[in-house]
């Protein structure tokens, strides 16, 4: 207490006077987002040596282990986490050891719970038919990396030159989709008690973000529009003594979390959502103690499937948050809040339901064919989702138009927003600057990791952060394999906030003249954007510059095909058939950046958004933001509605009603179920686009 007590009068007395006076007027925030509301704070997490030296061989045998790299490494058939009694009872259930080439000694070894690795390769030289280097590459399932975790670590949070010491944290890695880049996320739990007002807390690393700002702006903006939502600040990092570099520090929606806001505490009510957890179309959601769907769950599902209006759903649900959460949606231009999916919670507070959002790093019209000029029911990926229905949500809609009308008055609006985002890059420029140095060795940048795959977001430097905080729209183009590509855009962070209000406030018929210099025709001037056009291109390696191998097996079972060619799985990765192999591996990763405003420049990105969307009339599920298939046929997913996905290119597409001219049908993969467990597990992809997935990231 008294700590805090010093913390705070310091951070009057310094810090927080440089800080933006009336943002979060009237917003009561945790104390660590407003002590370190630009003000950094250092949070050092401290492993023992053992646990720090297994943190940096999980990335290294992740990475040796790797299909596309492929490199034999001892430290990893001796890795802490290899128990050589469980390897040989895989090898031999997937019939990789003969046992009857064994002696009688190492027969009897094959139980022992004590298995040394000395015993261990002994057994391999003898009976296995494939060698250690293969045994221990992640094209085999038979030794797993565990994700690192420490549950005994520690944490110093220093702030104004005052340090605070949690003697025990559970550290873990974060994100899903996002493990795959170079600088890692991190999860932290205080073992008891909490840090300033916080248990658990969230390091997040931005990277698919080159403005380094959606996640906050997304954060602030539903604290001062009052829900119920997750905080946000920034903090430097430090493992041991290495520097990790700039995050996003935040909360999340757990048990600590509804105490705090609800004053309920220990709830066992709390839910996490994905769709891996279920194909309902309203909810899927597992407890977070758990992990279960338990009965309480399901019968909110029932209770959903069965009502039949508002006033109904109103019983049980809040249904005044649902719609506000839809609004929000909206304005922010999110593609990746649909409500069967993820980047949710849900909570039973004893007398309804509700649901929480958090994750806004791909909003404010990243990735993807963002269009700030569209409205709610034109834009919605929802509109036949029946919750949508019950509520009759459309741009008619009173109660959602009102909650409109009301975020662009309180927040979300130019004259809030822009003088917002100019005291963010103020305030992060040094530290964004040093982030993301040097600009072309992304792997000495601090906190990057060496990763196997090639991903062009890890190199945004400090110029992207720059361009794309304000009007700079980023093009990029991403090479599927040698030939084809898909284009996701960026749209700079201010661009998208004054195209979309201007747009709201028209479409909308809302008198904003409060923010009239930002209006079309103002004082303000949005420079246009083609002059502030950047485009990037990323080149994979890997078989045929897929990003993946060829399969070893020329002749592997074929589960997916797409205009790249056929696709199988080998361990948890897909790979691409090929019938010679030699040949079509490259290892090289390219990329180029332009900045351009010529002609030639935007010619060519017109022809290419044509090529990609097929540009025909009979493509119904370009409005819902996914191309059609180009030949894949075979179903993963239908609609409600009857319409029917596939996958091409580790993204969906949507089956023409009538088969396109250019289609070479017959193709359609026979689901003969002859296959390994392992096989059968990955089979069936998640029912969600993920942003930038692959195939062998979906489960
Ligand atoms: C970090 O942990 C190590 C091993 O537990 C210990 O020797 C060292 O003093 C700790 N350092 C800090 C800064 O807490
Ligand atoms: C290795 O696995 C076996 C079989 O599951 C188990 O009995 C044994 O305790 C494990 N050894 C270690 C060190 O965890
Ligand atoms: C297995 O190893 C553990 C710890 O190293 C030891 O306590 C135990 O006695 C060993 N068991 C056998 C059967 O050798
Ligand atoms: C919540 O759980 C903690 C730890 O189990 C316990 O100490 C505390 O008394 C519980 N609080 C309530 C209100 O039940
Ligand atoms: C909602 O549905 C219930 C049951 O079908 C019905 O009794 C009620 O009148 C409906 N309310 C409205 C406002 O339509
Ligand atoms: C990065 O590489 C490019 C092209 O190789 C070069 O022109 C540029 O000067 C380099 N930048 C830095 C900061 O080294
Ligand atoms: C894909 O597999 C089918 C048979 O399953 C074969 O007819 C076709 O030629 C293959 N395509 C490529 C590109 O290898």
């Amino acid at each position: 207490m008294k700590l805090n007590y010093l913390l705070s009068t310091l951070a009057v007395s310094f810090g927080l006077a440089k800080a933006s006076t009336d943002f979060f007027k009237n917003v009561k925030r945790a104390e660590i987002f407003e002590k370190t509301e630009f003000n950094m704070p250092t949070i050092r997490i401290n492993f023992s040596e053992e646990s720090y030296n297994r943190f940096h061989l999980t990335y290294k045998c992740l990475y040796d282990t790797h299909p596309l790299i492929d490199n034999e490494n001892e430290d990893c058939f001796t890795a802490p986490w290899v128990n050589y009694t469980e390897v040989v009872s895989s090898l031999v259930s997937k019939q990789y050891l003969t046992t009857t080439k064994l002696s009688e000694k190492q027969k009897k070894l094959i139980g022992d719970p004590n298995l040394s690795y000395d015993n261990f390769k002994s057994i391999v030289a003898t009976g296995s038919s494939i060698s250690l280097k293969e045994i221990f590459s992640q094209k085999h399932t038979i030794v797993n990396i565990p994700s690192f975790e420490d549950k005994k670590a520690s944490l110093d949070f220093t702030l104004n030159g005052e340090t605070i010491k949690k003697d025990s944290i559970k550290f873990s890695i974060g994100g899903k989709y996002t493990q795959i880049f170079e600088k890692q996320q991190f999860n932290i739990k205080i073992n008891k008690g909490e840090l300033l007002g916080r248990q658990q807390l969230r390091l997040r690393s931005e990277v698919v973000d080159p403005s380094f700002l959606r996640s906050k702006i997304g954060y602030d903006l539903s604290n001062i529009l009052g829900f119920p939502s997750v905080q946000a600040s920034y903090a430097l990092v430090y493992i041991n003594d290495d520097y990790m570099g700039l995050y996003l520090l935040r909360d999340i929606y757990k048990t600590q979390w509804i105490e705090y806001n609800y004053g309920i505490a220990n709830t066992t009510s709390l839910y996490k959502c994905d769709s891996k957890y279920g194909t309902s179309y309203y909810f899927n959601c597992v407890n977070d103690d758990t992990e279960v769907m338990d009965d309480a769950f399901k019968e909110f599902i029932k209770k959903l499937e069965k009502a039949k209006n508002t006033t109904e759903l109103s019983k049980f649900f809040d249904v005044d948050l649902y719609i506000k959460w839809q609004a929000f949606k909206y304005i922010v231009g999110s593609w990746d809040h649909v409500t069967n999916m993820h980047n949710q919670y849900v909570f039973y507070n004893g007398k309804k339901w509700m649901n929480f959002l958090y994750d806004f790093d791909s909003d404010f019209g990243a990735y993807k064919t963002p269009n700030s000029a569209q409205s709610f029911t034109s834009e919605s990926l929802e509109m036949s989702y029946p919750l949508y229905k019950v509520l009759g949500l459309s741009n008619t809609h009173q109660t959602l138009v009102a909650n409109i009308k009301s975020m662009v008055f309180n927040g979300f609006n130019p004259v809030k927003l822009i003088p917002r985002i100019d005291e963010l890059m103020e305030y992060l420029y040094p530290y964004i600057l040093e982030d993301r140095t040097p600009e072309n060795e992304t792997t000495q940048r601090p906190g990057h990791l060496v990763r196997p795959d090639f991903k062009i977001e890890n190199g945004f430097t400090i110029d992207d952060h720059l361009k794309n905080a304000e009007f700079h729209n980023y093009f990029i183009k991403k090479y599927e394999n040698t030939k084809d590509y898909t284009i996701d855009e960026i749209y700079g962070l201010k661009r998208w906030i004054i195209e979309r209000f201007r747009y709201i406030c028209s479409k909308y018929s809302i008198d904003c003249s409060f923010a009239k210099e930002y209006l079309e025709g103002g004082s303000y001037v949005l420079p246009s954007k083609d002059s502030t056009k950047v485009e990037m291109e990323q080149h994979l390696g890997g078989c045929m510059n897929t990003g993946y191998s060829c399969c070893s097996n020329p002749n592997a079972y074929v589960y997916t095909t797409d205009i790249t060619g056929n696709w199988s799985i080998e361990g948890n990765y897909w790979c691409l058939i090929v019938k010679d192999v030699k040949t079509t591996t490259t290892t090289t990763t390219t990329t180029t950046t332009t900045t351009t405003t010529t002609t030639t420049t935007t010619t060519t990105t017109t022809k290419a958004a044509e090529t990609t969307s097929a540009a025909d009339d009979d493509c119904w599920s370009l409005e819902r933001g996914y191309p059609c298939c180009v030949s894949a046929t075979k179903v993963y997913y239908t609609s409600q509605n009857g319409k029917t996905w596939s996958v091409e290119n580790g993204d969906w597409c949507g089956i023409r009603d009538t088969p396109a001219t250019t289609t070479t049908t017959t193709t359609t993969t026979t689901t003969t179920t002859t296959t390994t467990t392992q096989a059968e597990a990955t089979k069936q992809p998640a029912k969600e686009p993920q942003q930038n997935h692959k195939p062998g990231k979906w489960w």
